[in-house]
């Protein structure tokens, strides 16, 4: 019933120039995808460029990031706006390297999400816990904070749009990735509080995405898992022919 979601996170990679090849090359490689939504999600400066290479494509676009106001005195940011008018459809808010290296929290997690949905951006959500936090055992109660917080205060009637990355940090650009069963786990736990939140219907209808380390070789078994609907994917992004076998693997009759 849920549409699969892969999006391709560059993180800070790829000039503009890179970035329109990487487009032209994608979109061509996937035009006959049915069934999968594919989003990349370049730096700010590649942005426009790169949604005017997959314009009337398969390929959707979105930021990496966004901050809440419509415009201001805010050196260095980016309005929701901006960003949809550049020809975003997506937005990913509080991407665990933003939390750590960049002063992110819940709140202003909450602020950009709710920005975004009322800008018309579709919010990818990142949740996830440290390896310490596992270790200890706390991973669900994490993730319970992360939605609570970052999801507070919106309306059920405009949540089953947006998407949950569930991305533990310790397998973000590590090589280790969660087993099948931890990212079950964690999603089926997602679902439930989104359910708890929005209510059986819209959380049937929300994407709850993984993240970490995810690659062509291993994408297929995180997939399988009734509960994850698609990946956010790191470095494998940055290649077309690996980004597009996992965007493959992710169709519905591959699964
Ligand atoms: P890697 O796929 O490089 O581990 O990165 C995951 C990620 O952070 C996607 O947002």
């Amino acid at each position: 019933m849920r549409r699969p979601l892969i999006a391709g996170n560059w993180k800070m990679f790829k000039t503009v120039r890179e970035a329109i090849g990487f487009a032209e090359e994608l979109r061509n490689v996937v035009k006959d995808v049915a069934g999968v939504e594919i989003v990349v999600a370049p730096p700010f400066t590649a942005l426009h460029a790169v949604a005017d290479a997959v314009r009337n494509s398969n390929v959707g676009v979105g930021a990496q990031d966004l901050y809440w106001e419509a415009e201001g005195a805010f050196t260095g940011e980016v309005s929701p706006g901006m960003i949809k008018e550049a020809g975003a459809d997506y937005a990913i808010v509080g991407h665990s390297e933003r939390r750590r290296l960049f002063g992110e929290t819940d709140a202003s997690v909450n602020r950009k999400t709710r920005a975004a949905i009322a800008a018309g951006l579709t919010p990818i959500v990142c949740v996830g816990e440290t390896l310490e936090e596992r270790e200890r055992a706390e991973t669900l109660g994490v993730l319970d904070r992360q939605i609570d917080a970052g999801l507070e205060g919106i309306p059920a009637g405009q949540a089953a749009g947006l998407a949950v990355a569930y991305e533990p940090v310790w397998a973000i650009g590590t090589g280790r990735h969660a087993t099948p069963a931890q990212a079950a786990e964690a999603h089926a736990h997602v679902r439930a509080r989104l359910r708890q939140r929005f209510g059986a219907d819209v959380a049937a209808r929300c994407r709850v995405i993984y993240g970490g380390s995810v690659k062509p070789e291993n994408v297929r078994d995180l997939l399988a898992s009734a509960d994850v609907d698609g990946a956010l994917v790191g470095g494998a992004s940055l290649d077309v022919p690996s980004f597009a076998a996992i965007v493959m693997a992710a169709r519905p009759a591959a699964l």
